[in-house]
């Protein structure tokens, strides 16, 4: 089982994790779960031109970088519960071994050849540049900042030669273009092979077996597999000292190199030819959509050339996942990092959450609101609520539970539990995720709806007997629920299981756990088994933010500085003390629209209440609020970025202070921003930004 291996020049956001791990993770332990023999390698994938920008912009060498994120992945792998046997990394010595072998063998075969290219070469920087590293206009919309290899604007695949007007991203200097040896792979003389060979996989998803064929009629080229970098593999060859192996090449060989390290971990260094060089066993590889060329052309055109390896036997991939309709984009501050929810929601809602919207065959939108209703109203109200009913009737009644003789509804219900855990598994046999936990989500309703009508509260008055089968046989059906759900919410499914007295481990007695007839009923009170999502939970926005109006604004009684205004807040009314007297007159401000936190606790200054705070931006030498264009009406409420504010109840000074609320200055206005979770975002409304009333400076504070 092979999952992709993430570039290490940024952090993993729940698109990736949506795209291709969690999905192998759940398929993995329910491999586990049939007794089968997995060996699940993933691993960073630390070459290649965007983390060589990266250590350029922040002053830094690549290694650097590609340590930060080998190591925050891992943690994040860590703390969804995405279990590797290993994750690896690509600049292992292992790792460059393999690749001058595997790079060998190709090549005495007969499937690389050396050609002439013409690349960039800057004379300022005095080296070869990458397509990346050139910029220029756009020859096919005319966007000034396009890169070497595509224009950003446009989309459009350019070469460094086609922009018009090139110049170093590095130093500025006009780029010449000379002439380069380089290795290519011949994917052309493989394409018939790879043809025959796709005809064999009809059992694959639409969506890549669809893409790949379409790609491979397009034509197979040679492709270029090294290139005039000095961050990467070295080339096995002579007079290539100053070349490096192009990072895809390379880094797919990285399953097998992780696949070695793992075996000399575990002391028997043969172990991965058992997974990779024995016909009969399946080498899966899970992986973002914009890997797929990748994996269904390359790399078993890469394997045909070699002795022995397995080709994939699937490959699959999910369409994108997006944040309420956009792109998840760090660097756009759009969506939430895998870290930044983890900790908001807890690693069980958000897996059950991502797998249920998982977007297999078509792209899904991620929504927190949705998350809290999904997780509310499905995991905890039917699947928690059916354990603890259960449960809690059994401690109650003191019953002893026994199979005795069952009725018809009792034998329907166990038979319903065994066909749902059969097309439960042909689901996740196909690794169809989704539909796999909807075939689960049936048999909690159905598994309710036999509890409710077999009133277990009634028959413990008239008939014990018949009263301890029925909850015998809901024992029954919560082991199947629990058992099932277990590659989904692996932790809470471990809890629940020894809430029903099972006392066998789910990981070593996998599916067999399901003829398990013995339960024990709590000897205590069996306590609530989940806590309830609250929305504020995946809401990282505290603040109620609302433009109001300033209808009236006098002297305070008893503060020279201070001024007590009435606030229209869309038919309410409010009053606010607040320190402008040294920069506007009363005058000044009557009319005017402005922002206020609206739930920020009541306080009382020098006497009078003030219901709330008005923002202003301080740049050191004057103080100006904030305010937005009159169009927006008073009372409309202020996003920060896409979060708007859904709470209840009020904050204290400090929670305010927290999300660091300053003026950045963009095209020449001065907008207010606040941090949320490390991202910076625009406050907002009705589609306009929140800006300060006059001339500000940026990085001014706001209060
Ligand atoms: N680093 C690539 C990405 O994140 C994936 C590489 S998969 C591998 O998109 F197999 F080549 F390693
Ligand atoms: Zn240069």
């Amino acid at each position: 089982m092979n999952c992709a291996l993430p570039y290490a020049n940024g952090p993993l956001h729940l698109g990736h994790i949506a795209g291709a791990y969690l999905g192998a993770d759940i398929f993995v332990r329910f491999q586990r779960m049939r007794g089968n023999e997995v060996l699940f390698v993933s691993g960073s994938d630390e070459h290649g031109t965007p983390i060589t920008m990266r250590a350029d912009r922040e002053n830094t060498t690549p290694a650097s970088i590609a340590d930060r994120y080998y190591r925050e992945h891992s943690e994040t792998f860590r703390n969804l519960g995405i279990d590797f046997s290993i994750f690896s990394r690509t600049t292992t010595k292992v790792h460059a071994e393999t690749v001058r072998e595997i790079f060998l063998e190709l090549m005495d075969g007969g499937l690389l050849t050396e050609k002439t290219m013409i690349s960039p070469f800057c004379p300022g920087c005095n080296r070869f540049m990458p397509d990346r590293y050139i910029t220029g206009t756009c020859p096919n919309c005319g966007f000034e900042e396009a890169k070497g290899d595509q224009c950003d604007e446009c989309g459009k695949i350019l070469d460094p030669q086609d922009l018009i007007s090139p110049k170093c991203a590095v130093c500025g200097t006009v780029p010449e273009f000379r002439e380069t040896k380089h290795m290519f792979l011949r994917l052309d003389l493989l394409q018939d092979g790879i043809l025959k060979w796709l005809d064999t996989r009809t059992f694959w998803k639409q969506n890549v077996l669809t893409f790949t064929k379409n790609f491979v009629k397009g034509g197979l080229k040679e492709r270029a597999i090294t290139r005039d970098i000095e961050w990467g593999v070295p080339v096995p060859l002579e007079g290539y000292e100053n070349k490096r192996i192009y990072v895809w090449f390379e880094a797919l060989i990285g399953y097998i190199s992780a696949a070695k390290i793992y075996s000399e971990k575990i002391g028997d260094p043969g172990y991965w030819k058992s997974f990779y060089m024995d016909p009969e066993v399946r080498n899966y590889y899970f992986i973002g959509k914009d890997n797929i060329p990748f994996h269904s052309i390359v790399w078993p055109g890469m394997i045909m050339g070699l002795k022995g390896i397995n080709l994939p036997y699937e490959v699959v991939a999910n369409e994108f996942l997006r944040f309420k309709g956009k792109q998840f984009s760090k660097s756009r501050g759009i969506g939430f990092t895998a870290n930044e929810m983890l900790n908001l929601a807890g690693r069980d809602y958000l897996r059950y959450y991502l797998s249920s919207i998982l977007p297999e065959s078509s792209d899904a939108d991620f929504s927190p609101e949705d998350m809290a209703e999904k997780v509310n109203s499905e995991y905890i109200d039917k699947y928690g609520n059916f354990i603890h009913r259960v449960t809690s009737f059994a401690f109650n009644n003191s019953l002893k539970l026994g199979k005795g003789e069952l009725d018809g509804d009792d034998s329907m219900i166990l038979e319903y539990a065994e066909k749902k855990f059969t097309q439960y598994s042909g689901r996740l046999e196909r690794a169809e995720v989704k539909r796999a936990l909807l075939e689960w989500l049936e048999l909690v309703k159905e598994s309710n709806v036999y509890f409710n009508s077999s009133k277990p509260w009634d028959l413990v008055k008239t008939d014990l007997n018949r009263c301890s089968s029925k909850l015998w046989v809901a024992y029954k059906l919560a082991q199947y629920m629990t058992v099932m759900v277990y590659p989904f919410t692996p932790d809470s499914a471990v809890k629940m299981l020894s809430r029903l007295g099972v006392s066998r481990e789910v990981e070593k007695a996998g599916f067999d756990l399901l003829k398990n007839d013995e339960f024990t009923i709590p000897v205590e009170k069996p306590a609530k088994p989940f806590n309830k999502m609250e929305f504020e939970d995946v809401n990282p926005n505290p603040l109620d933010l609302r433009v109001a109006k300033i209808v009236e604004a006098k002297d305070h009684p008893n503060a020279d500085a201070l001024y007590v205004m009435k606030l229209s807040v869309g038919g309410e009314e409010r009053q606010l003390v607040a320190g402008l007297k040294k920069h506007y007159s009363t005058e000044e401000l009557m009319g005017r629209k402005i922002i206020i936190v609206a739930n920020l606790k009541k306080a009382k200054l020098r006497g009078e209440v003030s219901e709330g705070m008005m923002l202003a931006a301080d740049d050191g030498d004057s103080v100006k609020y904030l305010t937005v264009p009159d169009e927006i009406p008073e009372g409309s409420k202020v996003s920060i970025g896409d979060y708007g504010y859904n709470g209840t109840g009020q904050i204290e000074l400090k929670t305010l202070q927290a999300l660091g609320l300053k003026v950045k200055k963009v095209d020449g206005q001065f907008r207010a921003s606040a941090t949320l979770m490390d991202h910076n975002y625009f406050l907002n409304t009705g589609g306009k930004f929140v800006e300060v009333s006059g001339e500000s400076r940026d990085g001014a504070t706001i209060k």
